[in-house]
């Protein structure tokens, strides 16, 4: 299994990017230099009523400098908590956690849901090959700057604000786009979605299942989703989110 770390992870600096969403960069000891693409940390909360750490999905890496950026939604009392931090505080977190997203040099789409768009920054980063963001968004759109330069945009927001109105296969269908590799990011209706349309049409497509995490570090079950394969241990066609993916092979998981 691949290195993981437990640090004293020091706030950089935070903001509130759109209303709800954070995001935060921490220096890290060892993480950022080990850190992939599609991996994610977990987060302490200092208050110790709330033992689980949260699992928050890795935006940017900044391996040379040891830093690391999160951008979250405040959806509880844990994530509202580390809201609060600021420039200087430190926080304890554990990682890189996670198989993260395969590099491949095929022409690719990387799609992004919501809160599922944030790790499509470092992923459209480190791909070497034809990048075609698809980003879909209820209506206040964020991370819109980290993408230029790094491939064409498409943009879908639910109430046609901005963009295609609908969701990100409309958009890819209005803009007649195609692609050789999907990797995406998002609620489970979009994954869903888009299993579906890349089976339909012969293209290899990798998942981030990550918004079922619960704990983070494979203790709670919270997390599993139905695969194809059976667990070699339990002998049950299921799978740990958090241990064996986020990352899974469309064809793997059911949905
Ligand atoms: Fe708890 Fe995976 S999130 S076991």
């Amino acid at each position: 299994m691949a290195e993981k770390f437990k640090e004293q992870a020091v706030v950089i600096r935070q903001e509130e990017i759109s209303y709800g969403i954070y995001s935060m960069w921490l220096k890290t000891e060892q993480i950022a230099g080990k850190a992939k693409p599609g991996q994610f940390i977990s987060l302490y909360c200092h208050d110790g009523s709330r033992m689980l750490p949260r699992p928050i999905s890795i935006c940017e890496i900044d391996a040379k400098d040891n830093a690391l950026r999160i951008v979250y939604r405040v959806a509880g009392k844990g994530t509202e908590e580390f809201s609060g931090l600021s420039t200087g505080d430190s926080i304890e977190i554990v990682g890189p956690l996670g198989n993260g997203f395969p590099l491949k040099e095929k022409k690719a789409f990387l799609i992004g849901g919501g809160i599922g768009i944030p790790p499509m920054v470092e992923l459209a980063k480190q791909l070497n090959c034809e990048k075609q963001m698809v980003l879909g968004y209820r209506d206040t759109l964020f991370l819109q700057e980290e993408f230029k330069g790094l491939g064409s945009m498409y943009v879908a927001t639910e109430d046609g604000s901005y963009g295609t109105e609908g969701n990100v296969l409309d958009a890819i269908k209005e803009n007649g786009l195609d692609a050789e590799i999907i990797y995406a990011c998002g609620p489970t209706p979009m994954l869903k979605a888009i299993k579906e349309y890349a089976i339909a049409n012969g293209i290899e497509c990798w998942l981030s299942l990550e918004e079922k995490m619960a704990c983070g570090i494979g203790a709670c079950l919270a997390c599993v989703c139905k695969s194809k394969e059976k667990d070699s241990h339990s002998n049950v066609n299921n799978k740990r989110v958090c241990k064996e993916g986020p990352v899974f092979r469309a064809e793997e998981v059911e949905f």
